[in-house]
């Protein structure tokens, strides 16, 4: 083969086969897969199926079938290089320049497939001899039966350190072909060359097309390090570039709709005797994007199981933060989280293959590891704290390769931004007598004046006050611009710390009309709010509204100005809620703002100044 498969399959990627087919053949759309009548041979109803998710085409009446190369090949009579070359170019993908070296390597990795798959049979063979009774009693220890340990391929490596090259060289393999497969180290000045593997059980690892192209290997005695020897990098075998098990797992995970990343050779082989034929693991390190792009190919949602302690967790989030370039509308990740210690293995070994499938169930979606890694066992009960929090989260939406994603995971940081900083349902009722709790932003107390310093009532302590109201009415302004969102974030709207007597009861005539099903378009919303004296603070809201618009309008290209008007509700509920974000932010000042002058009223200290200052300075800040 002159390309490399990873290349070919990267050309693969990149092809639009439904459009390719389509210049030739007229197709339809059933469900996720196209149809059409086949064009290498005489039809009326069709029995041609192009799918595009699979990269393939299939006639169920003649037979055809293929890949984007093979459609080339067969439908316009090009070769398979000249098939290669041309998607290539439509893809916008650079094609290798080959030289003779190239042809070489080529060839001399065709015979290394055969060296590594000799080793495989030597291995495997060398557990069923006497010499491998320890692997074997190993295995059955472990509860890996000897029919797993056949599906699987495993072996075991002997003691000897030259059994594997002796019995190579005697089929005629020359040692550097040892040596390039990973298989044997070279002789050195004082010794002989030796085998790389010895006195390990042996995990062969093969390619998307189940070669064998490099090993795994468990130390069978637990004072050997490391306790997992993988092959090193050869011409055939880049561990970050497989997954052991790919090749097995396809059709399974094509079958089960997803995919199962696990950590170890162990896991895989536990969860396929348990009846999860869809697991792959890498290979001894950190998983890789190439890895990451290996999974996504067979399962839009690929489940990664992880240990649920600290390491485990660091993984996840390892995993998580890689995804984010990558994800595209319908394809993520979620994460299987096991039980402190365990690994699927174990789980599976202790409590069986219900308690893995439920932890498989409950896996957690993307978004839900990524805001427990910023949040969990953290304390935002500072301003501060709540805007570096966001600005994290908005950190993460700003690395995601995908527009309408980033789109989508900005909104849902941002409602969860607003959901977890709403207050808890019972502290919403103020208690008489027991003080007005710090979010609700209670009016500022009424000023000592005689002990307050002339340079805090400073226009800036004001401003920082007006910056709160804007944010208030913006808020409502945009509820009466959408009031369907008052049934969609009741409990929000409920909570609102408005500060303005007006505001606020325009927040409460909503939240009735809403509970009393009366329904909240605009017009007859205008007719009721008009009974209730509210008409006129809507007509300002609107003016307001109107001139906002307006100056954006002007923006050249600018994102804000919206064609046609009137912005969707999307796009409001978006900005509404990072509205609501913001004014809770600045109400929480508010109140700090109130306790900090109260503090530097009862103690002018220079450090009481500075606190008060800094409040009244990160407000401004919040002021758009
Ligand atoms: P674990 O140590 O979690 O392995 O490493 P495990 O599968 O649970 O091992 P058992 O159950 O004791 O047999 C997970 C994976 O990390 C790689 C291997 O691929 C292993 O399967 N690893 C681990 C190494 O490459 N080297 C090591 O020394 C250890
Ligand atoms: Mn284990």
């Amino acid at each position: 083969m002159r390309y490399g498969q990873g290349l070919l399959e990267e050309i693969l990627q990149r092809t639009d086969l439904v459009q390719l087919v389509s210049r030739r053949v007229k197709l339809v759309r059933k469900g996720r897969v196209m149809w059409g009548c086949c064009p290498f041979h005489a039809e009326k109803s069709p029995s041609f199926k192009v799918d595009n998710e699979r990269r393939s085409y299939k006639c169920f009446g003649c037979g055809a079938g293929g890949d984007a190369f093979r459609w080339l090949m067969e439908s316009e009579g090009l070769s398979f290089p000249e098939a290669v070359s041309r998607l290539a170019e439509t893809a916008g993908i650079e094609l290798p320049k080959w030289s003779g070296e190239d042809e070489a390597r080529e060839e001399k990795k065709k015979s290394l497939y055969d060296v590594v798959e000799a080793a495989a049979s030597y291995f495997e063979h060398a557990l069923t001899t006497p010499q491998g009774s320890v692997a074997r009693a190993y295995l059955a220890q472990r509860g890996v039966d000897k029919a797993t340990a056949g599906r699987f391929r495993l072996g075991y490596s002997p003691q000897s350190r030259t059994g594997l090259i002796a019995h190579l060289r005697g089929l005629g393999i020359p040692l550097d072909d040892l040596v390039a497969a990973g298989l044997a180290r070279p002789a050195e000045a004082d010794r002989p060359a030796r085998d790389f593997f010895f006195h390990r059980l042996m995990f062969p690892i093969t390619d998307g097309r189940g070669r064998v192209i490099g090993f795994g290997a468990r130390a069978l005695d637990p004072a050997t390090k490391p306790k997992y020897l993988n092959t090193g990098d050869t011409v055939l075998f880049s561990k970050g570039q497989h997954l052991y098990n790919l090749a097995a797992a396809r059709p399974a995970a094509l079958k089960a709709g997803t995919i199962i990343l696990a950590e170890g050779y162990m896991d895989v082989i536990a969860l396929e005797r348990a009846g999860f034929a869809h697991a792959v693991a890498p290979l001894g390190t950190a998983l890789t994007e190439d890895q990451l792009a290996l999974i996504w190919r067979l399962a839009a949602e690929p489940v990664l199981a992880f240990d649920g302690d600290e390491a485990g967790r660091r993984a996840a989030s390892r995993a998580a933060h890689l995804a984010l370039p990558h994800l595209k509308p319908g394809m993520s990740l979620r994460f299987a989280f096991l039980p402190a210690g365990e690994d699927p293995d174990s789980l599976i070994a202790t409590s069986g293959p219900s308690a893995m499938r439920q932890r498989l169930e409950q896996a957690a979606p993307l978004i839900e590891v990524l805001w427990r890694e910023l949040t969990e066992d953290k304390d935002f009960t500072t301003p501060e704290r709540r805007a570096g929090l966001e600005k994290a989260l908005m950190d993460l939406v700003a690395r995601m390769g995908d527009r309408s994603i980033a789109d989508h995971y900005r909104r849902a940081f941002r409602q969860k931004l607003a959901e977890t900083f709403s207050p808890a349902p019972a502290r919403r009722v103020p208690v008489p007598g027991a003080g007005r709790p710090a979010w609700r932003g209670a009016p500022l107390p009424a000023y000592k004046r005689d002990t307050l310093s002339a340079a805090v009532k400073n226009s800036a302590m004001a401003r920082a006050g007006a910056a709160r109201l804007v944010k208030e009415t913006e808020v409502m302004a945009l509820l009466a611009e959408a009031p369907s969102l008052v049934l969609a974030h009741a409990e929000l709207v409920a909570t609102l710390p408005l500060s303005e007597a007006q505001l606020d009861r325009l927040r409460h005539e909503l939240l009735n009309l809403a509970a009393s099903g009366i329904r909240l378009e605009n017009p007859g919303l205008q007719h009721h709010l008009e009974r209730s004296g509210l008409a006129e603070l809507v007509q300002r809201l609107a003016a307001r509204r109107a001139k906002a618009a307006g100056a954006a309008e002007q923006v050249p290209d600018g994102v804000s100005a919206r064609q046609g008007g009137t912005a969707d509700v999307v796009e409001i509920e978006t900005r509404w809620l990072a509205a609501v974000a913001q004014l809770r932010l600045l109400a929480d000042l508010g109140a700090e703002r109130a306790k900090a002058l109260d503090r530097f009223n009862r103690e002018p200290s220079e450090e009481n100044w500075r606190d008060l200052q800094r409040l009244v300075q990160a407000a401004q800040r919040q002021d758009p």
